[in-house]
């Protein structure tokens, strides 16, 4: 059996906005194991960027139980929180999120700097060379984010994402931004990683993309509708 490398318990997150309640997750069960890919699915406003934070140690929960890789962040403080999401979760993000004076190369090394590997510089170098050239980008690694497409952007945030060899990948509409050719190069990208072993999260409200998961969870109104037996490809 593989274990579970998410377990949320009857999840709630509620926003004070004036004097009205907004309940983003109202009630989420969820569990996510080792190896799974699986695509969050619903219409927008219904919770999924919310639930992505929750797991992604963004933010804490207002109640429920929130389990990432053995560790219970419900109680943690800030400081604890940011360790947890700097060892165990690699983001992705739609609008990709890269340090625009930084050429891909040190995009990718910077969150080794921000956690305890005991590396030496010219390992934490070999180590962001050897994921850009994983995610096809060998003859782009002094390239700032400017002098890049979108494609090329996403993939310096994919090898970024996996340089402190997270337990989850955690992607919010990452093609969102992309052309659709390029969006399934990425997509294949994201299957490769999970065939390798990855554990991916993936956000969509596109529902041929989700459907290329292995499994899919639908939420509404904060709360999951339904969700789809695993499957093999
Ligand atoms: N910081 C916040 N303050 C108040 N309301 C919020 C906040 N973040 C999200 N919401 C609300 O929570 C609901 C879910 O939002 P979100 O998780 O971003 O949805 P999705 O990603 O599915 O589009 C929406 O009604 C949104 O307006
Ligand atoms: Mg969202």
């Amino acid at each position: 059996m593989r274990e579970n490398v998410i377990s949320i318990i009857d999840l709630r997150k509620f926003y004070l906005v004036g004097d009205f309640v907004v309940k983003a997750l109202d009630g989420v069960n969820l569990t996510i194991k080792r190896g799974d890919f699986t695509a969050i699915m619903g219409p927008s406003g219904s919770g999924k960027s919310t639930l992505m934070n929750m797991i992604g140690c963004l933010d804490s929960p207002t109640s429920g139980l929130v389990s990432i890789d053995g560790e219970i962040i419900n109680a943690m403080d800030e400081t604890e929180l940011a360790d947890v999401r700097n060892r165990k979760v690699g983001f992705i993000f739609q609008q990709f999120n890269l340090l625009p004076k930084l050429n891909a190369l040190e995009n990718v090394i910077t969150p080794l700097l921000y956690s305890a590997n005991g590396m030496s510089g010219k390992e934490r170098k070999e180590r962001a060379e050897y994921l850009l050239e994983r995610v096809g980008l060998k003859d782009r690694m002094r390239h700032r984010p400017s002098e890049l497409s979108g494609g090329q952007k996403q993939r310096v945030a994919i090898a970024r994402a996996l340089v402190n060899n997270p337990a989850i990948l955690l992607a919010d509409e990452p093609t969102g931004a992309l052309d659709s050719k390029t969006g399934d190069q990425i997509m294949s990208l994201f299957m490769d990683l999970n065939e390798e072993g990855r554990t991916i999260v993936f956000v969509t409200h596109d529902r041929s993309l989700g459907y290329k998961c292995r499994s899919q969870v639908y939420i509404r109104d904060g709360k999951i509708v339904d969700k789809d037996v695993e499957r093999e490809y």
